[in-house]
This record gives C-alpha cells, sequence and structure tokens, in this order.
C-alpha cells in the first residue's frame, strides 16, 4: 500500500490545497494531510480548527486522512510508513523554497521522496495568506475558500474584532 504525506499550515484550507488532496488521493491508497503544529508562526486558526475543517472538506475521500505532528516532518513520514511528500507548486516563485524543502528532507531521509503537483491553473494564485486578507477586510472568498471555511475565516476575524475597522 502505497502512502503519501500531504504537508502544510493549511491556515486555512484553500481551494488549491483541497485539489492536490483530492489528485493525491486519486494516485496513492493513503493519504495522510500533515497539519504543521507551527510554533514559529502565529496561525489565525488552532490547529484543532484546521484539523476539523481539513475533515470536513474532504469528508467525501475515504482513502483521505488528517493528522496534526510537531517536529521533523521526515519523522512524520518515517511513523506513518510514507515514503512520499506531496507538495503543490503553484508558480516559479514556490520553486526555490520547495526545492530547498525538498533537498533538505532528502539528504535526512535518502528514502524518501518529494513529489511536486502543479496546482490547478485556476488557483494558482492563491494562498491561504491572500485569501485571509480578503477575508479580514470583509470581500467575497468564494473563489479561494470551501463555503464553510469561508464563513468559519470571517467569523474568526469579527471575533477578533478585525474586519469592521476598514469597512467605517
Ligand atoms: O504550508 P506550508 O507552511 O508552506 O508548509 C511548510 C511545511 C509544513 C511543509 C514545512 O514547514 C515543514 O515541513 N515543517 C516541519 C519542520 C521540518 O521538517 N523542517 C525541516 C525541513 S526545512
Amino acid at each position: 500500500m502505497q502512502t503519501a504525506i500531504y504537508p502544510g499550515s493549511f491556515d486555512p484550507v484553500t481551494l488549491g490545497h483541497q485539489d492536490i488532496i483530492r489528485r493525491s488521493s486519486e494516485i496513492f491508497d493513503r493519504v495522510i494531510v500533515g497539519v504543521l503544529r507551527n510554533r514559529a508562526k502565529s496561525p489565525l486558526f488552532s490547529v484543532e480548527e484546521r484539523v476539523k475543517m481539513l475533515e470536513d472538506v474532504t469528508a467525501d475521500l475515504p482513502n483521505v486522512e488528517i493528522q496534526s505532528f510537531n517536529g521533523l516532518l521526515i519523522d512524520f513520514v518515517r511513523q506513518n510508513g510514507a515514503r512520499v511528500i506531496v507538495r503543490g507548486l503553484r508558480a516559479i516563485t514556490d520553486f526555490e523554497y520547495e526545492l530547498q524543502l525538498a533537498q533538505m528532507n532528502r539528504v535526512i531521509a535518502p528514502e524518501i521522496d518529494t513529489l511536486f503537483l502543479t496546482t490547478n491553473l485556476k488557483y494558482a494564485y492563491l494562498s491561504s495568506s491572500t485569501a485571509k486578507e480578503v477575508a479580514m477586510y470583509g470581500g467575497d472568498t468564494s473563489a479561494f475558500l470551501d463555503p464553510m471555511v469561508a464563513r468559519k475565516t470571517r467569523e474568526k476575524y469579527l471575533s477578533l474584532g478585525s474586519g469592521e475597522i476598514d469597512k467605517e
């Protein structure tokens, strides 16, 4: 059985991420989406909230599961008996960082490969950060986020007291 790990921050999951998850699930027997418990960044959503949103948007994909992880990605990959890491490549600007990440991981764990899927052109411009910025200012994020994720993102900003300021 071929298991792949699709790691990321997913703060929050976008339609671009969902597209990569669905396509990976068609290639591999099992896909584990690894949500980083990222101490360095300060995410908008807690890891539990990010995991729950991912579970909801992948509920129709029986071979996809969501887990959170701490520490090195390579350790998480090994713990799950996987040999492949999946990453999405949107544009050439992603390439340098992704190449560095893949090569670092390959030096640490030569038995594990990184497989890049090119992002669907529809979502090539899209990132969690830009979607969040639109949500923060009360804009329409329906082209970027699942409706449930869009609602939760808007609610999160409202609960934090952001989002109304720039409408005044
Ligand atoms: O969605 P992101 O934030 O671009 O995902 C980055 C991620 C989670 C893939 C990367 O930060 C990661 O693998 N972090 C775990 C720590 C690690 O293994 N670092 C060593 C490679 S530089």
